[in-house]
């Protein structure tokens, strides 16, 4: 059983991702952190105690709340692919008697800022914990600059985000989850922990369908099936649109698969820098991948291949696995 914290910005992508995580018998989901990113940190918050309380799972993570702005930029979401409540706009939804199907969720975060909830967890449980991150690196890089021994005693840091050989998607050379806060992810890149970077390389290989999704989910007839139904639609609608594919690119549950079957990738250590003064490229990640002049010591290790078939069958099963 692996301990497990997950640092995210819900976010459709990352409620699939929470979804899978907290179906998996892999994983023990200590805790949940939210980040300003796909939308404010509040709706992040927000949105992972939807989640939550969809799925009531036990022993039931914290939930703290974290940075609501990058380290030094200011926020930009991203409502446009996720919603402006950050899942898909989910107050269009009535129930027959006209109550809304999604309210407000009851819970709200524990008293503790993000950043000292994963240092207090590291700390509790050296050597143990795997740090999933979803989002920008906002909370990661103010936990480094509190404590970095502490820091120290993670046990992996598994991060979705940059892009290698492959364009950018928020930037054409940059991810969102860097180009957010790339002084963040220059702290968390050069900080030495032992990082596992899943970039848009290996991310946008692993996309499901609308046709496959309805397939699985719709015989479920639940509220989660119905959730998983609803928070989406916006987002297929979107990639329909713009990228010619009704479907899903399931960059943070690939992410979460990685710490349930490292198998499913395979990485490169590489010497990777993170550009923060740029004006056009900044966030974009910058590997040195010289044979033979490849300047500093490798620093992450790089997802370029996925076994995304196999990732697919893993996620829907565990997406459709009764709690
Ligand atoms: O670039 C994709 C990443 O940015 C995903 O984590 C998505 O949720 C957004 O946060
Ligand atoms: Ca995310």
């Amino acid at each position: 059983m692996k301990r497990v914290i997950i640092d995210t910005d819900p976010g459709i992508d990352d409620a699939l991702a929470l979804f899978l995580a907290l179906r998996s018998p892999e994983m023990r989901v200590e805790a949940i952190t939210t980040v300003a990113g796909n939308a404010s940190v509040e709706n992040c918050t927000r949105n992972a105690f939807r989640v939550l309380e969809l799925l009531n799972p036990e022993p039931r993570p914290i939930v703290a709340q974290g940075a609501a702005r990058p380290l030094e930029r200011e926020h930009r979401g991203a409502e446009e692919v996720h919603g402006s409540d950050g899942l898909g706009e989910l107050s269009r939804y009535q129930n027959p008697d006209g109550s809304p199907r999604y309210p407000e969720p009851r819970e709200g975060p524990a008293p503790t800022h993000a950043a000292d909830l994963i240092l207090e967890l590291i700390g509790r449980y050296p050597g143990e914990m795997s740090l999933i991150t979803l989002g920008p690196l906002t909370n990661v890089a103010q936990a480094l600059l509190r404590d970095r021994d502490t820091m120290g005693k993670v046990q992996q840091v598994i991060c979705m985000g940059g892009a290698v050989l492959v364009p950018g998607n928020t930037s054409p050379t940059a991810e969102f989850n860097i180009a957010t806060d790339p002084e963040a992810a220059r702290i968390v890149f050069t900080s030495g922990l032992p990082l596992t970077l899943i970039p848009l390389d290996v991310t946008e290989r692993v996309r499901i369908s609308e046709e496959a999704l309805r397939t699985w989910v719709e015989p479920l007839a639940d509220p989660p099936a119905q959730f998983l139904l609803d928070c989406t639609a916006q987002v297929i609608a979107f990639s329909g649109k713009f990228e010619g594919f009704p479907g899903i690119i399931l960059h943070d549950p690939l992410t979460v698969g990685v710490v349930i079957d490292r198998s499913l990738v395979k990485t490169q250590p590489l010497y990777v820098q993170v550009e923060t003064r740029g004006e056009i490229t900044a966030g974009m990640t910058v590997a040195d991948r010289r044979p033979f002049r490849a300047e500093g010591r490798p620093n992450v290790e790089v997802a370029f291949e996925v076994e995304a078939d196999r990732f697919l069958t893993l996620f829907m099963e565990r997406l459709c696995r009764r709690s």
